[in-house]
């Protein structure tokens, strides 16, 4: 966590580009909803929109931007290939669809959406491609665990910016999340809020009690204390204020100590491990 401004806190990724350390994911939501759910977000204060060319919706996300008044530099936009796109020509075409669904002639990311066999090396080269010729800010993986990581490693001449994955109090992936700090991957924390699963955990509620927060916005801090960067999805404009209004208050060490103590290896997406 480098910098904060407003409300906004920024991380700063391995090349040195600034990116909001909170953002909104947009899987799920489609049509007239998602632009206004993302309009309703940008005006909130977000200004990180995590789509993908596999959620449908990077057209309502160009609108919803172009609506804004925001400057187009002021909004950090991620999309992703998708799986039926990978493969290194076929990336660099899924690339400009993306570019021209989002009607903008950058992203500020692009990721791998799901490490698929055979296909991962290709769809890298790809993607560096497209990052040395500044067609994007910064390239990544999601869904990586170290197998994948270590591989990518072997062949990769850019190390990935940000690694997207599975990650919340009831899946703490450890050694991941180590391993990432280490080779300083910025960590994105995907389903952070267990799609609303977990809020009646007595242990989340007293200790939303005891900071006067909401679960959700428990678990959000949480990540930020770790250096994680969350981005919960909300079409409902209560929960996307809600969401977003972590940046007032902290947590302290035991209680991050003790949030971690809730793992247990809870996933509601597939484990990537069935890719490798
Ligand atoms: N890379 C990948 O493979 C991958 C996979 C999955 C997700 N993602 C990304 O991660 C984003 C977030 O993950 P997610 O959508 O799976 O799950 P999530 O953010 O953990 O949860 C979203 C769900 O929780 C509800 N919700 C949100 N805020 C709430 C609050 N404060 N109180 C109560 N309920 C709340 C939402 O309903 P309402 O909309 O009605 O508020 C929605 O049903 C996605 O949108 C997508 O951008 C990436």
């Amino acid at each position: 966590m480098v910098s904060q401004s407003n409300k906004q806190v920024f991380t700063r990724l391995n090349n040195g580009v600034e990116m909001p350390i909170l953002g909104l994911g947009v899987y799920d939501m489609h049509g007239k909803e998602a632009e206004q759910a993302i309009q309703n977000a940008l005006e909130i204060g977000y200004r990180l929109v995590d789509t993908a060319a596999m959620y449908g919706n990077e057209k309502e996300v160009g609108n919803a931007i172009k609506k804004s008044d925001i400057p187009r530099a002021e909004i950090f936009i991620t999309s992703k290939v998708n799986n039926i796109d990978q493969g290194y020509d076929s990336t660099l075409h899924a690339f400009e669809r993306s570019l021209g669904n989002l009607r903008t002639e950058y992203l500020d990311l692009y990721l791998i959406h799901w490490p698929i066999r055979g296909k991962r090396r290709e769809t890298w080269k790809a993607l560096e491609k497209i990052y040395k010729e500044g067609q994007v800010r910064a390239i990544g993986v999601a869904n990586y665990l170290i197998p994948f990581l270590e591989e990518l490693g072997t062949y990769g001449i850019v190390v990935p910016a940000v690694n997207q994955i599975e990650f919340s109090p009831y899946l703490f992936l450890k050694e991941l999340y180590q391993f990432c700090k280490k080779q300083d991957v910025q960590l994105q924390a995907y389903s952070p809020l267990v799609r609303g699963k977990k809020f009646e955990d007595p242990r989340l509620v007293n200790l939303a009690r005891k900071y006067g927060k909401t679960p959700a916005q428990i678990i959000l801090r949480w990540d930020i204390e770790l250096g994680v960067s969350p981005i919960p999805k909300s079409v409902n404009p209560l929960r996307l204020k809600e969401n977003f209004d972590v940046f007032d208050f902290s947590l302290t060490k035991e209680d991050v100590a003790l949030i971690g103590s809730f793992n247990e290896n809870l996933r509601l997406v597939d484990d990537p491990m069935v890719f490798f």
